[in-house]
Parts: structure tokens; sequence; C-alpha cells
């Protein structure tokens, strides 16, 4: 059977990838079943998606370097996860991932699939805000199927992705974050990530959740109050490594959050969040609280302690102050 365009690039790419010195021309054009100069060819598309290859005469190609884009195939190149990522979609600017993966889950689509874009022109955050997505960033939407979970637990899942992006992140770039409830992502006194969590469900049954990660990696044109890992490390990281580590991360906690309940992910996440011990301004609808913010209980709510020393708990809302 013919292959196709993808599974030709795929081939080149792990052929060069796996071979230390030189891949010669003709045995990749054999391996392929293709002419040479076809070959040729799709060595030009490859370059013209960003690879760095050289061809030297008798002793055939080299990949010099790949480009830090979410192609699909290098998205899933030694991913390390069971079902997430396994189908990956890509493209260069969408309005927002979010509406790209609703679209997929309304039509049945399996769990664990995952848009990326380069950049969005509509991407948003929570509480109808807008998210920034200048190139540079990582920007995705994953579609989960959380069948083990009632609707009212799904807010949990929120804080199951932010551990994990923070867990990934810091992995990789050895850069201390911070957690700010109910999911944000903070490097010092600043948003580094955020996590979008949308649901669809009727009564009680949810039929899937599309989770938004947003990290600001190497963008330099940030708002107030936002920081990127570039702009902390004056360095640039690789988005592909980040963003691999957050699926694996992802996975790992959804996994065992299956398996085992929230319990110790709750537990973790509350050991990452710097909100302990501050007064806090809550926003909730339109209703405004100041207090100190103590804890997150069993179901992931914030814990509030105020003046008159009675607490108050809250499933949802906004900290506009800390
Ligand atoms: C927030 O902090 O308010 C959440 C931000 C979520 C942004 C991500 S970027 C990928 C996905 N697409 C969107 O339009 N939003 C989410």
């Amino acid at each position: 059977m013919q292959k196709s365009l993808a599974e030709i690039d795929s081939v080149i790419l792990t052929t060069l990838k796996n071979d230390e010195g030189y891949t010669s021309g003709e045995g990749l054009a054999q391996k392929l079943g293709v002419s040479r100069q076809a070959l040729w060819k799709h060595i030009g598309n490859l370059t013209d998606k960003g690879y760095e290859i050289v061809a030297v005469p008798h002793l055939g190609y080299k990949l010099i370097s790949s480009p830090d884009k979410f192609y699909p195939w290098e998205v899933k190149h030694n991913l390390k996860t069971r079902f997430i990522a396994n189908e990956v979609y890509y493209q260069d600017s969408l309005p927002s991932t979010q509406d790209y993966i609703w679209q997929l889950g309304l039509k049945g689509a399996k769990e664990g699939q995952v848009v990326f874009a380069e950049t969005q022109n509509r991407g948003r955050g929570r509480m109808q805000r807008q998210w920034l997505s200048p190139r540079g960033g990582i920007y995705f939407s994953l579609l989960l199927k959380p069948e083990f979970l009632p609707l009212n637990d799904i807010p949990k899942i929120n804080l199951l992705i932010s551990l994990a992006c923070l867990k990934a992140i810091e992995r990789i770039t050895g850069i201390k974050c911070r957690l700010k409830w109910p999911n944000d992502i903070y490097l010092k006194d600043k948003k580094l990530a955020g996590i979008l969590c949308e649901v669809n469900a009727e009564a009680d049954k949810v039929h899937f959740v599309v989770i938004g990660v947003g990290v600001n990696v190497n963008s330099k044109d940030l708002p107030r109050g936002a920081v990127s890992l570039f702009l902390e490390a004056k360095k640039i990281f690789s988005r592909l490594q980040i963003t691999k580590a957050i699926l694996e991360e992802i996975e790992k906690y959804y996994l065992k959050a299956k398996a085992k309940g929230f319990s110790k992910i709750l537990k973790e996440w509350q050991n990452h969040c710097y909100l302990w011990g501050k007064k806090v301004r809550v926003k909730i609808f339109d209703k405004l609280i100041e207090a100190e913010a103590i804890g997150i209980d069993k179901n992931g709510y914030l814990i509030l302690k105020k003046e008159n020393g009675q607490e108050e708990k809250i499933s949802a809302g906004d900290i506009i102050k800390a």
C-alpha cells in the first residue's frame, strides 16, 4: 500500500533521528519505495517546515535540528503516555483550541485527543476573560471523558491539571512555581500559566470535558501581571519538551485519580499553593469576600476564615487580591 505524505515524513524523520551519522539517500529512498528525486522533494518539504537537513554527496542526509513546533509526529515522538495525545491535531493559528476540541467531543471523539496552535486570535480564559496567545507560548486543549466522576467532582480536575502542569514545568526547567486556587500557576507574583476546564454535561452525566492549557514559555510581550519562562530565566526553552512532560504528568495524575481517588492529589496540590495564611479578596459572581485563606477541603473547595472566626467554603470564584 502507498504511504501517505505524513507517513513518509515520519519515516524520514525517524530514520534521520536514529542515525548518528549520515543516512544514505539511496537506502532511504528504497525503504520508502520512492525515487531519489521524490525523496529530495520530501526533504525539501521538511526544510520548509523548519527542519535543518544537510545533504552531502556520497554520504547522504543528516538532520541538524528540528523546529520547536507542535507537529503531531514531534509531540508523539518518544511520548510516554497510554492514551493522552493518541490523536494530535495541529494548526498554525486558531480562534481557540477549546472550540476545535469541543467540536470533536460533540462528534463522539475518543478521550485523549489534543489540538495545538502556535497562536490563537480568540483565546479565552476563566470568567470570560481573554487569553492573549502570542507566538512562543504553549496553547493546547485536551478531550477527557472522566466517566468515573460525577458532575460535582469535575472542579477537582482543575486542581489535578494545574498540579500536573506545575510538576512538569518544574521538572523540565528547574524553575520553582506555585499554585493559586483554583488552577493558576504563578512564578513569584506573576501568572505563568492558566487552565480552563469546560464541561459538556446533562443532569448528572458528564459527556466530556475540554481542558485548555496556556503556558507563557518564550513570549516577550505579555500583559501586566503575567510572566514567561523566558522573561524569568532569560533563555529560550523547548516548548515541545515542556509539553510532553505536561501530557505525561496529566495522564499520570488522571490515572491515579481514577484508581485511588483525589485525596493524595489534593494534599499535594495544597502543598504547592502559596495562599495559606494570606488575606485574600475573592470575587464570587457579584459578591466580594475578604478573609484569610487557610486551605482546601476534600472537594477542592477553598476554605476561608473570616474576621469573626467563621469559616466559609468556596466552590468557584476568582481571587483578585492575595
Ligand atoms: C485562565 O487562566 O483564565 C485560563 C487560560 C486558558 C488558556 C488556554 S490556551 C489553550 C486553550 N484555548 C483557549 O482559548 N484557552 C485555553
